[in-house]
Formats: structure tokens, C-alpha cells, sequence
């Protein structure tokens, strides 16, 4: 175990004498907020700071929660101009997942290299922008309930509560994290707006070096964030509305002005069969069968859907018969309509011209974020969780996966857009888990006042400075859908120019397609209704064996090794054994040009692997 007291020493003389935000003043409502500046060489030049927002029980407005809840933050200011710039948020989905991943493999101001040091990142989102990582709900990366100490399981992900002095094994390493309790956290997408709401009003009130004379903040997210962007805006949308009409007192207006989704997975039942459809083989007739059968993955989503609006409208996961309807919808849908794909292919997840030994993007930033140097810099009292199982679990148990927030996700989507939110949607084109096939469904499903215009905009190339096509884009106005080819699930990390474009594109209110029009109420692209661009699947890199995502990244017999504590290992990397030979499936040759009505006969979209 590592030396606890010296931490607190640490985080005592230089938070507590220098940076800390005066929580004497500030914490009239037991809330405090404690912060560091990070030093420039833990990631990139501009400023950053660390800390966390420290809520004790029950001290957030209109949502009861008997644990206490410290969320962790990164703010990291804007390259240029940062007195006048906006600030833009960003949070992974999960549910459970770190919004350092984001940081640190997509769209931060730093990488981390094989040796286990902070390189520039020249594609940062932080360039014109201010922006903030949030890792939330809390148990999620270095947020925390109550310190607990525990072994983390590497195989599993799963953290163990167990005495400080276990010394663990070569797959369970000791740490300190949050309690683990499911029943300590948010458990609906609708509680954890609320959580982030109260997390954003007591930031934004009490973190005075978020000092911009330019109040505009925008959220972008992805993957399970299809479900947190939308509700989470549409939350704070609601409560401006309450302010601004008296009904709550002692609380700001926060300034929405769009909202980013990549690769979001934002409704089960609109994007569903896309899955099967997207992944067309032999198998996806089971899987569709399975969607569209009586008491099939339909039924029992409009079933949770039926009796979540009688039983559980405010989606308090607090109703057992709502619980297990919508968790059973969920576990049904995943295994027998997702899961098909993932039994039979084996291609992974997140990009389908990878083998299911996924080693993108890299996993260096988790062996950085377990060094104590680099924790101490940060401030942080707990180890780092990258995916709270703890979290997944407490959703799994209400079924939010299949569920609908009390106004649904389409629906908030809509109301952002008619009340002159940007929303963006982005998806990359090699995606199974949120795939852009279900992504252009959602897309062309926003019921919004101008929906016509924008389902009568054609797809649009999307260039770079007179580049050849980097993706597609249908957009009219305030809202765009952009198709990114050759692009896994986390976008910015497998394209990070591309994204960068988009993002920069939409937030200066330009097109997405050049960027270089400025967006009007008429601005529409033209071209052909449908994507149809088909692409030739890229070389498959090789295995990388990361000890910290072993269960995703290696091959069997290296995992043996790993057991055995046979396996060496550098940086974080098994070097020795080497993968067996072969440890991949055959991969498809083309992508994209997917059909979009499934007929019951075998259209093979993927042919066989050729040689590239
Ligand atoms: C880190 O960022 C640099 C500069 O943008 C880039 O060249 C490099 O490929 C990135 N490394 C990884 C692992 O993404
Ligand atoms: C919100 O921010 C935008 C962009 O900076 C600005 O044009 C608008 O006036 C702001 N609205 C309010 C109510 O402050
Ligand atoms: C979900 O959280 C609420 C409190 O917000 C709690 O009342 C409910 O029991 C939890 N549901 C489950 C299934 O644990
Ligand atoms: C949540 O449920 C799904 C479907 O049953 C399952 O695959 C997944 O492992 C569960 N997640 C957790 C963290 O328990
Ligand atoms: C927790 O952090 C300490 C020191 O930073 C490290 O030695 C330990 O391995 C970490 N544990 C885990 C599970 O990452
Ligand atoms: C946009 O303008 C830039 C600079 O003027 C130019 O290089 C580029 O070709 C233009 N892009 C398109 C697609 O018109
Ligand atoms: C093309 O797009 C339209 C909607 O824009 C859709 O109705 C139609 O089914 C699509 N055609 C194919 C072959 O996917």
C-alpha cells in the first residue's frame, strides 16, 4: 500500500493553504470544493486544475441520496483566449465509464506513449475552448462515495471491498475506491441528471478560476451519453425554466448552447434491429427474429416502457415490477439480438475491422493514472476505476438500458432544437456497440419543428481544407448527422482531425460539411438521400497485451501467463509469451453499404477476408 498520509499532507499544504476555494465561505450548505492546480507536465501547457465537488447526504436539491457524493473534475483552460472563451464539457457514457478515457485517448491535451509519459496532443479540443472532464455518476474514475479499500480484479473489472493489509495476487491489485454499494450511486439515467445538475451548480458557483466573460457551455459525449447528453441537457433546460419563473430559488440559469453525441447509443427501441441489420450475416436472422418474435425484444421494451410510465414515471428505479421488466428487456435484447454478432464474429465491439483482442486506443493512460507521482500532482485519495461495475450494475437492476427518461431521449433532442440548441450527431462507420446505421434512424426520428427540412437534406461530403471525403453529412440548420468513415466507436481517437473539425465546425456555428458557411435558418446540404459509400476495411494491427485490459486485449494463453505470474511484463505491456498464433478471426474485407430493410435471405455485406 502507499504512504496515505503523505497524500493528504500534499493535498493539505498546497490545496488547503493556496488553492483550495475558500469552503469555509462556500460551504454554508455542507457542500464543499477542493481543487489543485496540476502541474504543466502531468498533461499539456495550459492551466489545469483537479478536485472534486463534495456533496454530504442528502445536499442536493430535489433528489434524496443518504451517501455522500464527491465527484471529481479536470478543468483544463482554453489554449487561446481563455478569459473569453466558452466552456465545453465532456463525459464518457458506460454507464460507469472515466471521462479520462476521453481525456486521455480522444480529444485531451495529451496522449500517453508506450514508455508511460505525457506526449502533446495536437488535435486538443482545449484549443479555442475551455473544458471540463467530469467523471460521473459518482464511483466512476476518481469519484467516490466513501473510501474504501479493495483489490481490483483485472480480469473482471470488478473491485473487491477487503482488508488494507491483503496483498492480492497477480490479477488483484490492491487499491482504495469508493464502497461498491449499488445502492450508493445514480442508478437511472434521470437521477444521474439530477446529480450532474446539482454537480454543475455548485462548480460553476464555487470554482472561481472558471473565470470567462463568455457563460455559453456546451456538453459532448458519447456512447451511453446518447441517453446522459439528452436527458442531462433537457434537465437543465427544465430547471432554467423553474428559475427563470420563480418556482426555484437559489440557483443560475445555465446558458445550453448545443450538444455534441458521438457514436450514441440515445434509444433502444429505435436503434435496436439496427444491430443485426449492420452486422448482416446468416446469424442476424435469429437476431431479428428474436427483436420482432412475440414476447421477443420489442414486446418486453414496450412492456418496461408501458409499465415505467404507469408505475415509475419520474424514473426513480425504485418500482420492482418496473425494475424487472425493463431489466429483463435489456438482458434479453443483449443477448439475443446484440449478442449474435459478438458469439458468431468475434469482431469487436467498437470497431468491426478489429479483431475482438481490441488494443485500441491503448490502455498506457491506466498504468499512468496508478502511478502516485502522477496522483499526488492530481490530488486524488482513491485509485482509479475505468469502468465502475458498481455503476453498470445498479442501471442494470432498474433496466435503464431499455428505458425511456420521463420525456424520452428523441424527445429532448427535439426540444433542444426548437428552443435553438445545436445538437450534433456523429458517428464513425466501423462502430457495431452504437452503430451509425441506428444512429441515421434516431437522426431522421427527431419529431421537431423543421424535421421535414432536415429529412429532405441530402448527404453532404465532408472535406478538410479541399481534402478527399472524410465522411457524409446531412444537416439543416441547428442540427447535423455526420457519418465518419473509417472510424471505430470513440471517434476522436481514431480520427482525431476529423473530429476535430466537426467539433470546431459546430461550435463556431459553421457548416460541419466545409466549414466554410456560416449556418442560417435556410442552410441545408444537398446530395443523395442515403450514405452508400462502401470502403475497404483497413490492415488489422496486432495483439497488444495490456495487463489492465487483459480481459479485452489478450489472448488466451497470455491470460494463463498473467495467472501463473509466468507472463513479463513492461510498462503495463506483456511482452513474453506472445499471443498463440492466430488468436483473431477472419475479418470483413468491405465496410459500409449496409441494406436498410432486412428481406430473411443472406445478403452478405462483409465479404470473407482478402488479402490486403
Ligand atoms: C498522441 O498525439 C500525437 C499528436 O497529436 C499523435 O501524433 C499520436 O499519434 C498520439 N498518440 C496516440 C497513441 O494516440
Ligand atoms: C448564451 O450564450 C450565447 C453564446 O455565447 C449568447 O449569444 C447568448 O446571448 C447567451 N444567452 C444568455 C441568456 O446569456
Ligand atoms: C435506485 O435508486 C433509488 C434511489 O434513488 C432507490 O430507491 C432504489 O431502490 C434503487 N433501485 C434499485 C433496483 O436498487
Ligand atoms: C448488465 O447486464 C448485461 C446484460 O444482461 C450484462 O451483459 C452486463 O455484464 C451487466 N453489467 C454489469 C456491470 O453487471
Ligand atoms: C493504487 O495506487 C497505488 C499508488 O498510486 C498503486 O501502487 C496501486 O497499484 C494502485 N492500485 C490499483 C488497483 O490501481
Ligand atoms: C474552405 O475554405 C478554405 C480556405 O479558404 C479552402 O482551402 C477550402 O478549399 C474550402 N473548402 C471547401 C470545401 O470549399
Ligand atoms: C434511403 O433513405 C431514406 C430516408 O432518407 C429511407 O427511407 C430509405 O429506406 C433509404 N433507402 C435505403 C435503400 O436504405
Amino acid at each position: 500500500m502507499f504512504l496515505w498520509a503523505g497524500i493528504w499532507l500534499y493535498f493539505g499544504v498546497f490545496a488547503g493553504a493556496q488553492h483550495r476555494a475558500n469552503p469555509s465561505t462556500n460551504s454554508n450548505d455542507g457542500v464543499e470544493l477542493s481543487f489543485k492546480k496540476v502541474p504543466p507536465d502531468v498533461c499539456g501547457d495550459a492551466s489545469s486544475y483537479a478536485g472534486y465537488v463534495k456533496l454530504p447526504p442528502n445536499s442536493m436539491k430535489d433528489t434524496a441520496h443518504d451517501y455522500p457524493i464527491n465527484t471529481f473534475f479536470w478543468y483544463f483552460e482554453a489554449q487561446n483566449d481563455p478569459r473569453n472563451s466558452p466552456l465545453v464539457i465532456w463525459m464518457n457514457g458506460g454507464p460507469g465509464a472515466s471521462s479520462l478515457l476521453g481525456l486521455f485517448t480522444e480529444n485531451g491535451p495529451c496522449n500517453i506513449t508506450r514508455d508511460l509519459i505525457p506526449q502533446r496532443n495536437d488535435w486538443s479540443w482545449n484549443k479555442d475552448y475551455n473544458i471540463l472532464y467530469v467523471d460521473q455518476p459518482v464511483q466512476t474514475g476518481f469519484s467516490y462515495d466513501v473510501l474504501t479499500n479493495g483489490l481490483l480484479d483485472l480480469e473482471t473489472g470488478n473491485i473487491y471491498p477487503a482488508s488494507p493489509d491483503d496483498p492480492g495476487s497477480s490479477t488483484l491489485i490492491p487499491g482504495i475506491f469508493g464502497s461498491q454499494e449499488v445502492q450508493s450511486t445514480a442508478n437511472t439515467t434521470e437521477t444521474a441528471a439530477k446529480h450532474f445538475w446539482n454537480f454543475l451548480q455548485q462548480w460553476t458557483g464555487k470554482f472561481t478560476q472558471y473565470d470567462t466573460s463568455d457563460h455559453a457551455i456546451s456538453i459532448w459525449t458519447e456512447s451511453y451519453g446518447g441517453r446522459y447528453g439528452p436527458s442531462f441537457a433537457a434537465y437543465i433546460q427544465e430547471q432554467n425554466s423553474r428559475i427563470r419563473s420563480g418556482s426555484l430559488d437559489d440557483a443560475k440559469v445555465i446558458n445550453l448552447t448545443a450538444l455534441g453525441i458521438i457514436n450514441g447509443c440515445v434509444d433502444l427501441l429505435t436503434q435496436e434491429t439496427s444491430d443485426p441489420e449492420f452486422a448482416y450475416d446468416k446469424n442476424s436472422y435469429t437476431a431479428m427474429d428474436a427483436y420482432s418474435q412475440q414476447g421477443g425484444c420489442r414486446d418486453q421494451i414496450l412492456d418496461c416502457h408501458r409499465r415505467a410510465k404507469a408505475q415509475d414515471p419520474s424514473m426513480y428505479g425504485d418500482d420492482a415490477e418496473v425494475n424487472k421488466a425493463c431489466e429483463e428487456a435489456s438482458s434479453f435484447c443483449e443477448n439475443e439480438v446484440e449478442g449474435p454478432y459478438q458469439y458468431s464474429k468475434q469482431w469487436a465491439f467498437y470497431d468491426i475491422a478489429h479483431c475482438y483482442l481490441d488494443a485500441f486506443p491503448g490502455n498506457e493512460f491506466l498504468d499512468y493514472l496508478a502511478n502516485e507521482d502522477v496522483r499526488n500532482k492530481l490530488g486524488v485519495p482513491v485509485n482509479y476505476t475505468e469502468l465502475s461495475n458498481t455503476v453498470g450494475k445498479a442501471f442494470n437492476l432498474t433496466g435503464d438500458y431499455a428505458r425511456r427518461d420521463p420525456s424520452g431521449y428523441l424527445e429532448n433532442i427535439a426540444t433542444l432544437l426548437d428552443s435553438g440548441v445545436q445538437v450534433a450527431m456523429v458517428h464513425g462507420d466501423r462502430d457495431f456497440a452504437c452503430n451509425w446505421i441506428g444512429g441515421e434512424r434516431v437522426s431522421l426520428n427527431i419529431d421537431y419543428k423543421q424535421s421535414e427540412a432536415f429529412k429532405h437534406a441530402g448527404y453532404a461530403d465532408v472535406t478538410i481544407d479541399g481534402s478527399s471525403p472524410v465522411g457524409q453529412v446531412r444537416q439543416h440548420n441547428l442540427f447535423s448527422f455526420t457519418r465518419v468513415y473509417q472510424s471505430g466507436h470513440m471517434v476522436p481517437a481514431y480520427r482525431p482531425d476529423v473530429a476535430y473539425s466537426i467539433f470546431h465546425r459546430t461550435m463556431q456555428l459553421k457548416d460541419v460539411a466545409t466549414g466554410n458557411v456560416t449556418i442560417t435558418e435556410e442552410y441545408s446540404t444537398t446530395g443523395s438521400p442515403n450514405s452508400t459509400t462502401t470502403l475497404k476495411a483497413p490492415h488489422v494491427p496486432s495483439v497488444t497485451c495490456y495487463l489492465r485490459g487483459m480481459a479485452s486485449t489478450c489472448a488466451q494463453n497470455q491470460i494463463e501467463a498473467i495467472k501463473e505470474g509466468s507472463a513479463s511484463i513492461e510498462n503495463g505491456v506483456i511482452v513474453s509469451p506472445t499471443p498463440s498464433p492466430n488468436p483473431c478471426p477472419d475479418l470483413p474485407y468491405l465496410l459500409g453499404e449496409v441494406q436498410g430493410n432486412f428481406e430473411g435471405e443472406n445478403q452478405v455485406v462483409f465479404d470473407a477476408r482478402e488479402e490486403l
